[in-house]
């Protein structure tokens, strides 16, 4: 029987953040080549592709050419076992995404060397900040012409508000891109472009003056090099481990995903620094991963992806002890025992039963619609843990069934996806009481109706609104009702002001001094 400490330390579980078209998917691809998941390039693309659609559900990935189902994708590489964390990007940025870093130990933010950082990736970091993971740099693209690599430290710098301590250093970039160069143990790899792929070729020196780089580079390329490193070295601490896991420095790689240049040093270093599977904290103290119980938590329910089954999935993070089909755990929230008899594994859309699994992992449950985001299964003790973090939406609808004869339906549909996180629901105060829909992207708003025409026979009307700021009041009075201009109350019942720009929150906050906004609910026990 597997060892369970052993289990756990050759884990990482991860995920890769990045706004859209630097490169995810590409470097995806070539992680699962590493770990030999997929033999050839294309076929994350391909299943994406919809290839292995085969409900309704799937019409909607299909047609806009994205995973809404992610789930994680496992590999092994040299002893781990690797958990990478879909999480689905492009412009169809939901919650989940946001969810879904919730479950991982540690952030690859993948950037465009072209464009540095970009709207998502502020976002993304900010959440990775929240949840205390450490995060890992990789500017992708280098075969394309580049920012000077100075420049982009910067701009993380100062954009994201974290030291970067450089681990590899780009040798040109665009036509000159000439390799990189390995600050720690000073070896360069040579890029060569071929038909197909690059080629790396390895020159072990003895540091930047070596003559055997010398002879490799053309002489500007080399001055650059000895300029950049010397620029490095007096401006750049050395990499430290605790600094890392704190947060308070993050390495920064260079690569190509494309040509497969550089991406396996990264994948190696990453084994390396990326922490193992964490505790799960809660209200009583840390659940340690290698507890003598099994425990974990459902981050994320996917929607029907059979609609003839109304089959969900409720994606559970294992967080301690270990998991084996068919065991039996107490759901915490319903204070009752479950049995666990269906546990999958996730690639892509395709399932595979699995019979075992550790912290770190993540397993896919058929859920009869006992799960929800947040929920926590433990085969030991009872113990309570905070609520889910929500997310402030920044997309709005107003929605209502179009006929009167579907109120019903409606008010069920909007409950059942609402409890499911398909969507945030506020409700007005004040006038007509049709709720509020808010969401982070809008596939979440079109998921929403889809599912509503689909799945409980409801044709809405959704009117779109121009707020785009939600935040939670803290320090409730009616004063401070009286300054906002639109308040309404999510599912718990707590105030939240809904703002058209940061210009009105400022204005609001002038007018009432003390006034308390809080861009998430404030963390509290389940009632
Ligand atoms: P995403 O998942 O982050 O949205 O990005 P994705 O991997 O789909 O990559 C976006 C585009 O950038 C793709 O081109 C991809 O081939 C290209 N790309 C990714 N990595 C690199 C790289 O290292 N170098 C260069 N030069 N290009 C890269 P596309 O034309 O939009 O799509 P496709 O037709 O190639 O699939």
């Amino acid at each position: 029987m597997a060892d369970l400490d052993h289990e756990i330390q050759r884990r990482r579980t991860f995920a890769i953040i990045s706004h859209p078209d630097a490169g995810k998917t590409t470097l995806t691809e070539k992680l699962l080549l590493y770990g030999g998941a997929i033999r050839e390039a294309g076929s994350v693309k391909a299943r994406r592709g919809g290839a292995h659609a085969t409900s309704d559900w799937m019409e909607l990935e299909k047609k806009r050419g994205i995973s809404i189902t992610s789930s994680a994708l496992q590999f092994e590489y040299q002893g781990h076992c690797i958990n990478l964390l879909d999480t689905p990007g492009h412009q169809d940025f939901s919650e989940d995404t946001f969810r879904t870093l919730v479950a991982a130990d540690a952030a690859l933010m993948l950037i465009d060397g072209a464009k540095g950082v970009e709207p998502q990736t502020i976002k993304l970091f900010k959440v990775c900040r929240d949840r205390g993971i450490p995060i890992v740099t990789v500017v992708n693209k280098m075969d394309r012409p580049a920012r000077p690599p100075l420049d982009l430290m910067d701009e993380v710098e100062k954009v994201l508000g974290i030291t970067i301590v450089p681990a590899t250093w780009p040798i040109g970039s665009g036509e000159n891109f000439r390799g990189v160069y390995s600050l720690r143990d000073q070896q360069v790899f040579l890029f060569e472009r071929t038909a197909h792929n690059a080629t790396k070729a390895l020159v072990q020196t003895t540091g930047p003056h070596d003559p055997a780089l010398r002879e490799q580079l053309s002489e500007r390329a080399h001055k650059q090099l000895l300029e950049d490193l010397a620029m490095v070295e007096t401006c750049v601490q050395p990499f430290d481990m605790q600094q890392f896991l704190h947060q308070k420095i993050s390495p920064m790689f260079f690569c190509s995903a494309l040509v497969n240049f550089g991406v396996e040093n990264i994948l190696q270093r990453f084994l390396e620094i990326a922490p193992a599977p964490g505790p799960l904290p809660t209200l009583t103290g840390d659940v340690q991963p290698n507890a003598p119980f099994f425990s974990g938590f459902v981050y994320k329910v996917a929607a029907n992806m059979d609609k003839m089954h109304r089959d969900r999935i409720a994606f559970l993070r294992v967080c301690s002890g270990r998991f084996e089909r068919g065991m039996s755990a107490k759901h915490l929230r319903l204070n009752r025992e479950v049995r666990l008899s269906h546990p999958h594994r996730f690639f892509g859309q395709e399932r595979v039963s699995i019979e075992e699994a550790f912290p770190g992992d993540v397993i896919g449950l058929i859920n009869p619609g006992m799960f929800r985001v947040g929920d926590v299964l433990s085969s030991g003790p009872t113990f309570e843990v905070r609520n889910f973090p929500r997310f402030a939406p920044e997309i709005f609808a107003q929605v209502a069934p179009r006929e009167p004869s579907m109120s019903k339906s409606f008010g069920k549909g909007l409950e059942q996806l609402g409890e499911e996180g398909v969507v945030q629901v506020f409700w007005p105060r004040f006038g007509a009481r049709e709720p509020i829909l808010g969401a982070i992207g809008e596939l979440q708003l079109e998921v929403f109706q889809w599912r509503l025409e689909n799945e409980y026979n409801v044709q809405l009307r959704l009117d779109r609104k121009a707020w785009s700021r939600a935040r939670w009041i803290d320090n409730v009075t009616d004063e401070v009702l009286e300054v906002l201009p639109m308040v309404v109350k999510d599912e718990a019942g707590r105030f939240v002001a809904l703002f058209h720009s940061d210009f009105e929150i400022d204005y609001a906050k002038s007018r009432y001094k003390g006034l308390q906004l809080l861009d998430a609910p404030p963390a509290e026990e389940e009632g």
